[in-house]
């Protein structure tokens, strides 16, 4: 099948590459010329495990390809999929910006020739798909189309694995025909059995959001039970070994942190939080999820505050991992970029260390952040040191040789990655989040 990819941010350029995959001939495309031209050259934008070697492979077989050009693009598809950004509106209110969606279903409307189907995959707030509509209507009444809403699930990292094995795929249609017509362009992942739950265009609009709100809901859950073990004297990650084997709460997710971040999660529940509020209605359990996202980073600089002694003026700390999680160079809503800058004004040095994201780090973080070229430059010298994201080069440490090159053996695990009565015995002064 011919598809066009409108957007080649990270949903559209994965999920472009993996339809070249499957077997169909993609064309992505995006306004920013520059961004084209490195695809075009090889150059990935972005950094997710195993996508540079997809886009090479697909490229050169003769399946993927690039352009700037709509005209290029868009009269041969059979299928639009629009994955441009929906970041939150400027006006700081939480609701999802659909400049980019509206501008681009106006921009292909006049390019469309025989059926069509055109399908949001942005993450987009109830009733956007129907707009896409009457916009194509308004800007080309001759175009015969089906707009369609099939919503992503991929985890940033592990995108690519996300795409290829999914739990689900859910499509929201309104027509046999376009139905059927999504089937098709998933139609080689009904053959390994992937279950397709088949909806409204407002079911799955509103699926995509509950979904990360779920998520959200369970991680804030885990980092508030992970505060009282810490009062009780229980021990978080026995705990949610105990609960995650019921199969009805599930063992993903469970993980305690310093709090959700990244370009979804705290997009996404305000986003959600906004929607329902113009139908009239309340999520207070999603409001209180963020509450205590919020307030779990706060939480986790008294942690790191009263394991040096009280007051972090004139410290040194190293901190170990930046990005939101591991495997990308994604700063967005990074719990680094809070808790760092409430150290660093309470007069810390800091000295940090990310595998992929320092470059990316330094646009999100204040100045005066050293960034070191390995994880024991960054241990070097320091008062304490903080596991921030738990990259694997990180799970692995010489422990001793870190002991050694600090001033003062304090180890903040913010991530829970090392055993607690390993580090003791080290003779480090160890905490984690929710284990004694
Ligand atoms: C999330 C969803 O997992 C995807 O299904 C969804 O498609 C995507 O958002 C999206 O809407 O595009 P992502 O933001 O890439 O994916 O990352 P996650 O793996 O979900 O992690 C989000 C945050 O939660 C990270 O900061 C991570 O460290 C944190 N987390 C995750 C925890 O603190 N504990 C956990 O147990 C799991």
């Amino acid at each position: 099948m011919k598809i066009t990819m409108i957007g080649t941010g990270y949903v559209g350029l994965v999920t472009g590459t993996c339809f070249a995959e499957f077997g169909h001939h993609v064309t992505c495309v995006d306004k920013i010329e520059d961004k084209i031209n490195q695809l075009q050259a090889g150059k990935i934008p972005i950094y997710e495990p195993g996508l540079d070697a997809l886009v090479a492979k697909n490229v050169s077989e003769g399946r993927l390809r690039f352009t700037t050009n709509l005209e290029d693009a868009v009269p041969e598809a059979e299928a639009v999929f629009i994955a441009v950004g929906t970041p939150s509106s400027r006006r700081g209110d939480g609701y999802a910006d659909l400049t980019y969606i509206y501008a681009a279903a106006k921009e292909i409307a006049s390019f469309l020739r025989g059926y069509t189907i055109i399908v949001d995959k942005s993450t987009v707030p109830v009733g956007t798909a129907r707009q896409v509509a009457r916009i194509i209507s308004e800007e080309n009444p001759q175009a015969d189309f089906d707009v369609a809403s099939n919503p992503e699930f991929l985890r940033e990292g592990a995108a690519i694995e996300d795409f290829m094995r999914p739990d689900r795929v859910v499509i929201g249609v309104e027509s046999d025909r376009s139905e059927q017509r999504l089937r098709e362009v998933y139609q080689p992942l009904f053959l390994r059995d992937t279950p397709i739950v088949s909806t409204s265009i407002e079911t799955a609009e509103l699926t995509k959001y509950a979904a990360n709100a779920f998520l959200a809901v369970k991680i804030s859950f885990i980092n508030e039970i992970a505060a009282v073990c810490e009062s009780v004297g229980a021990d978080v990650t026995a705990l949610a070994k105990g609960i995650g084997m019921d199969g009805r709460i599930g063992s993903k997710f469970l993980h305690p942190g310093p709090g959700y971040g990244g370009s979804c999660f705290p997009k996404d529940t305000l986003a959600l939080m906004r929607i329902v509020q113009e139908y009239g209605e309340s999520l207070r359990i999603v409001e209180a999820a963020v509450e205590v996202n919020s307030a779990q980073k706060a939480r986790m600089v008294k942690k790191i505050r009263d394991m040096l002694g009280g007051s972090e003026a004139g410290k040194t700390i190293g901190v170990l991992g930046l990005t939101f999680k591991p495997e990308t160079d994604d700063m967005r809503d990074a719990p680094a970029a809070t808790i760092l800058p409430a150290l660093l004004e309470k007069g810390a040095r800091i000295k940090a260390h990310d595998p992929k994201g320092m470059k990316e780090a330094k646009e999100y973080l204040p100045e005066g952040i050293e960034y070191m070229e390995n994880a024991y430059a960054a241990c070097e010298d320091s008062d304490a040191v903080v596991l921030m994201t738990e990259w694997n080069q990180y799970r692995a440490l010489d422990l001793a040789k870190i002991k050694k090159i600090m001033r003062e053996p304090v180890f903040i695990d913010l991530r829970n990655v090392y055993d607690p009565q390993t580090m003791k015995d080290l003779g480090f002064s160890y905490v984690g989040v929710g284990i004694k």
